[in-house]
């Protein structure tokens, strides 16, 4: 389009908000996106993209602002991009998830959302200091994340979403990472427990010195690691640290997923255990993590397969397994896709499928099994609603989808996290 050059500057209204949380405007049909920017706002914007079908840009000036807009506390918003939509009003935010998700639904799934219950997006009690985990980048002795699509590191003295224990530990270990080789710092910690993770990515020998100096600085940090050539080696403590959801305990190694919002998960998980009944007693729980949800619904007149590629998760499930005193519970360290023909060929009696892939959703053939399998019932979990869309788009072939539920999982950003039920047709 060539009323648009990269440079320089235009005054532009926005008209919608994308499902990443950037304002859209719009020149004849050709869409302008501009992040930090809110429906109803007119922006002088600078074009820092201008392709034949779209373009980007950058807020320079605010001329009419949303009456949704609200104060920013973070001092990094505007270059950070992590909080993508810590401008916006929080419930406003809450109802732009829910719309984008309704619109995903219908683009990708081509979903007939009025033929769906779709709740309104669950709210998290806390928006602040909700991350159980973080990752600090580290290069020519700043320490924090990459600006916006950039490689620059902002130099941080604290995050707004993380445990604000992590900000305590961040502010001494800046002081003393002169020469430490260190590339990263990854931080986690049990919200019920307190007790603190430290990893230390470096391809150098570390300094007891200066492990013991992090150990020092809180008392709830119970294990350090270091993490070399994608290996991770206790430096000093516990091999693991603890958390509780729905008062099962649950152990996590560092390597293992963990749900980053232990409050928020618990709300979910309970709507998950809200669709399983006392008729569903084979159950198979894929890309199952440490266990979290086949111990949560498990029960003695239950039998569960969970399945998870990751083989310290393993190890962690099945180390809940006894934790928690949990019978009839099976972890299979495989991936999903080698798992679900072995299953299809066994002929395995199953009452319901729970299925909570990655960001990439699931594969083809896995998809293609579950429409075989046909379990009575499948509940998805899903943190991306693209491949959430695509992925029910084909179970819903031989499934109706019933109800389903967002969940503000990652509040002040674009993400949404939905839980979905399925009643085979
Ligand atoms: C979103 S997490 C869900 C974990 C668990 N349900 C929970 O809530 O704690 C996705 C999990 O899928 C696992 N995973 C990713 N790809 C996989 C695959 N192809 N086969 C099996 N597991 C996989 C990851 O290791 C991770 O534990």
């Amino acid at each position: 389009m060539d009323e648009f050059k990269e440079g320089k500057n235009y005054k532009l209204s926005i008209i919608h908000q994308d499902h990443n949380g950037r304002g859209i405007a719009k020149f004849n049909r050709y869409p302008i996106f501009i992040p930090y920017t809110l429906p109803g706002e007119l922006i002088e914007v600078k074009i820092t993209k201008a392709k034949k079908n779209y373009a980007e840009g950058l807020p320079e000036k605010l001329i009419t602002v949303s009456k949704n807009r609200v104060k920013i506390p973070c001092d990094y918003f505007y270059i950070c991009g992590g909080c993508d939509i810590m401008h916006q009003k929080y419930e406003d935010g809450l109802h732009m998830k829910k719309r984008n998700l309704l619109e995903l639904l219908y683009k990708f799934g081509k979903i007939n959302i009025k033929l769906v219950k779709i709740n309104d997006v669950v709210s998290s009690d806390d928006i602040y200091n909700y991350r159980n985990k973080v990752t600090f980048h580290v290069k020519d002795n700043k320490i924090g994340f990459y600006k916006y699509k950039t490689n620059d590191l902002i130099n941080m003295n604290k995050c707004l979403i993380v445990n604000d224990v992590f900000n305590k530990i961040l502010k001494v270990i800046k002081k003393n990472l002169k020469n430490s080789g260190i590339t990263q710092i990854t931080m986690r910690c049990g919200e019920y427990t307190n007790e603190i993770m430290v990893i230390l990515k470096t391809d150098k020998d570390i300094d007891e010195k200066f492990y013991n100096s992090i150990l020092k600085i809180d008392e709830n940090i119970k294990s350090i690691y270091q993490l070399k050539n994608d290996k991770y080696k206790l430096l000093c403590g516990q091999k693991y640290i603890h958390d509780n959801l729905l008062d099962k305990k649950f152990q996590i190694s560092p390597d293992s997923f963990f749900q980053i919002n232990t409050k928020q998960a618990e709300k979910m998980f309970s709507r998950v255990l809200k669709y399983i009944d006392e008729n569903d007693t084979n159950i198979l729980d894929l890309y199952c993590g440490i266990g979290v949800i086949s111990i949560i619904v498990s029960n003695n007149k239950r039998n569960i397969i969970g399945v998870d590629i990751v083989s310290n998760a393993i190890k962690d499930a099945n180390t809940n397994k006894k934790i928690n005193k949990v019978k009839n519970v099976e972890f299979i360290n495989q991936d999903v896709s080698n798992v679900l023909p072995i299953i299809k060929k066994a002929k395995k009696n199953l009452n319901v499928i729970i299925l909570d892939p990655p960001r990439t959703g699931i594969d083809k053939n896995s998809i293609k099994i579950i429409n075989d399998l046909l379990p009575k019932k499948l509940i998805y979990i899903s943190c991306n609603p693209v491949t959430l869309s695509r992925d029910l788009r084909e179970l819903s072939l031989n499934y109706d989808i019933k109800e389903i539920t967002p969940f503000d999982m990652f509040p002040l950003t674009h993400h949404v996290e939905s839980v979905c039920l399925l009643i085979r047709k």
